[in-house]
């Protein structure tokens, strides 16, 4: 495995491998890397000659009072399980190789990023698609690999590659799931021990909330209230949002039609956790 930190040496070898006809699999993230990367990293392995694995914590998708001094860094072990996982290149910016001085360029997908996270945290969209915009023009992957637990982050970027007409293909993985249900995280390691005890009613409060819709209820307010009330019931959590939108668009539902997706955000302590699941109704 090549450790690359400048954009340049990446540009040159991603270049020379594309002369030599090779296919190129990308995996943006921040670091941290758990179950849930690996995933996304075995599904690249299998469907491209190259894998790239970025680790670059983006300061431009957080906001002032969150987490970006104290998010999980572990350059070492990541580089551990990306060896073990056949990662081709690493690729390990620093924030003035991303943004060097004098930076004023920025890609706003506009309305589907304003709903759900886009309402508590206003600019982490800009921040994350201007940021994988820039990866990709820097990586030039056949195919981009994210996961389906930042729900609203894959929609945004999915719609950013159409329309800006990157030449990328998207795949949109499955949620990877602790054994209680909670979806795989790097935030997850702040959890408290009972925060992370009662983490597991999200997923249990989603399941709940499907399955009413496959019994025959079409009800956003009665799916959200059943979904709300567990949650309280069940934990501590501090319930930011529970909304019915549409899978595709992100775009908040009237009545439940459709491919639709179900999708939270609660808050354990400091610590705010997203999950979502989707029901064909
Ligand atoms: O999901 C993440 O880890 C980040 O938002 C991403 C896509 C790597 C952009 O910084």
């Amino acid at each position: 495995m090549r450790v690359i930190r400048s954009v340049r040496s990446i540009q040159q070898f991603i270049k020379k491998a594309k002369l030599a006809g090779k296919t190129v699999g990308f995996v943006p993230t921040m670091g941290a890397l758990h179950d849930g990367h690996r995933s996304l990293l075995r599904r690249c392995r299998r469907e491209n000659d190259i894998v790239v694995l970025s680790v670059f914590v983006n300061p431009g998708q957080f906001g002032p009072k969150e987490d970006f001094a104290k998010y999980p860094r572990r350059e070492q072990t990541d580089k551990k399980l990306a060896k073990k996982e056949k990662v081709d290149i690493m690729f390990l910016p620093s924030v003035k190789e991303m943004y060097p001085g004098g930076y004023l360029t920025y890609i706003d997908v506009e309305k589907m990023t304003r709903v759900l996270c886009g309402k508590s945290r206003p600019g982490h969209f800009k921040g994350v698609t201007t940021v994988v915009g820039k990866l990709l023009n820097i990586v030039m992957p056949d195919t981009l690999y994210l996961g389906q637990k930042d729900a609203q982050q894959a929609a945004a970027l999915t719609r950013m590659t159409r329309d800006l007409n990157f030449p990328v293909i998207v795949k949109i993985c499955p949620t990877v799931r602790e054994a209680d249900g909670l979806a795989m995280s790097s935030r997850n390691q702040y959890l408290t021990e009972r925060a992370r005890g009662e983490a597991a009613v999200l997923y249990r409060s989603l399941k709940e909330g499907r399955q009413s819709v496959i019994a025959g209820n079409h009800s956003v307010t009665a799916i959200i209230c059943k979904i709300r009330s567990r949650i309280t019931r069940e934990s501590s959590g501090r319930i930011d949002y529970v909304e019915c939108v549409d899978a595709g668009t992100v775009m908040p539902l009237k009545k439940i039609q459709g491919k639709t997706m179900i999708a939270l955000a609660v808050w354990f302590g400091k610590t705010r956790l997203i999950d979502n699941i989707i029901v064909h109704a």
